[in-house]
């Protein structure tokens, strides 16, 4: 017999197009079949035993209670200082810069707070899978604008034509996840011209700020803080998981100008309050030496390069890497299952996971090309090249 006392109300989803993510589908997979992890972008390798001692040292010094709602003084002027010397914008440490857990809290809170029920923001697709339900659940209006099949360069034509007087924000992320593209100067600042006649607040997803590739040939991270006009109006996200191989530590950041700050720590306040304090020391601390982060391109551009050596052995052809920690190859010579089939049929028979790019786009769209994650060892990308050398 049903106790009546013991019913569990129904509910209405808030978000009825949200299921298991890819990402999961393929990590269980990859479990279940013994394959390679090349889908999830998180690092197999360990992060620098300094900064776990710095961590470690300032849970035993005692800094364990609630820190500031901001985040600790030192790690927001120690962000600040790393941001006017690299990018030239030097925002206040005290009314500008906040310290959240990890960019996704960021992200969601900055939709949040700026966000009211039928404004409209543009996301650029294929784009990193938090942002569209936090829209929705800020009530707002998800304006989709894709980057240039093939290429995955902003189409400003097509951005121009997608903002409206209701275009609250445009969320931007370069280095891409998930195409490893860069934004160039022009194309910043022909971001700057767009926006400038208008009230568009920018969201600039900066989490892959120091991957980026090739400088020999000119390229560098374009942060929006270089870019006056931008700065303005932008809400500048960025995570330590990614900078120093922590990401399941998730903690990051927002720069912003007062006013915007001011409006974000409203909601900050009452959907985290605050932060994880030892590791907030611990990355205080470890941030005074800069080499970690300034030697980060070349730590990983010699594994893309080791990957995509490997990788040119094969019938993929391989896109450009410019960024980010993902390699992206083009399946058609390779197979004729659609994106999301050849991945699980990669997992399943050839022993290496990679995730479909049409997991990137809100209507699927399949253009032929998966994503691989290089931020592995040597020996995992190696393993996972003599299986791939069979295709
Ligand atoms: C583009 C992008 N933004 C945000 C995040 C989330 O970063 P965090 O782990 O700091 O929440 C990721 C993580 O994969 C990402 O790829």
């Amino acid at each position: 017999m049903t106790n009546t006392l013991e019913r569990t109300p129904k509910l209405e989803t808030k978000l009825p197009a949200v299921g298991t993510t890819i990402f999961t589908v393929m990590s269980t997979l990859a479990a279940e079949k013994g394959a390679v992890n090349l889908g999830q972008g998180f690092p197999d390798f360990e992060c620098d035993p300094q900064l776990v001692n710095a961590v470690t040292g300032a849970m035993t010094r005692g800094l364990n209670q609630y820190p500031p709602m901001t985040g600790v003084p030192v790690l927001r002027e120690a962000i600040s200082a790393k941001v006017a010397k690299l990018y030239g914008h030097r925002y206040d440490a005290n009314s500008e810069i906040t310290i959240t857990a990890g960019a996704t809290q960021a992200i969601i809170t900055v939709i949040l707070a700026v966000v009211h029920p039928g404004d409209e923001v543009i996301v650029l697709e294929p784009c990193y899978d938090s942002y569209v339900p936090n829209i929705e659940l800020a009530g707002g209006k998800v304006v989709r604008v894709p980057l240039t099949p093939g290429t995955f360069r902003p189409d400003f034509g097509k951005i121009a034509a997608a903002i409206t007087p209701r275009t609250r924000a445009i969320i931007v992320n370069s280095p891409h996840n998930p195409s490893a593209t860069v934004w160039s100067e022009a194309d910043m600042l022909a971001l700057q011209d767009l926006l400038a006649p208008t009230e568009v607040l920018l969201i600039s997803d900066e989490v892959y700020e120091h991957m980026v590739f090739d400088a020999a040939q000119g390229r560098i991270h374009q942060s929006a803080a270089r870019f006056p006009g931008l700065a303005a109006r932008a809400f500048i996200v960025s995570s330590f998981g990614k900078t120093y191989h922590v990401t399941g530590w998730k903690v990051g950041y927002v720069a912003a100008p007062a006013p915007l700050t001011a409006e974000f720590r409203k909601v900050h306040q009452f959907n985290v309050f605050t932060v994880n304090t030892p590791v907030q020391y611990g990355l205080a601390a470890y941030m005074a030496d800069e080499q970690p982060y300034l030697g980060l391109p070349a730590f990983y551009q010699r594994k893309r390069d080791l990957f995509r050596d490997g990788l040119a052995k094969t019938r993929f052809k391989l896109l450009p890497s410019e960024g980010s920690y993902f390699q992206c190859v083009d399946i058609s010579e390779v197979s004729d299952l659609d994106e999301a089939e050849f991945c699980k049929w990669l997992t399943t028979e050839i022993g290496v996971a990679a995730i479909p790019l049409s997991a990137f786009y809100g209507n699927g769209f399949d253009q032929r090309v998966v994503r691989f994650c290089f931020a592995k060892k040597d020996e995992t990308l190696n393993t996972a090249l003599q299986r791939l050398a069979k295709l």
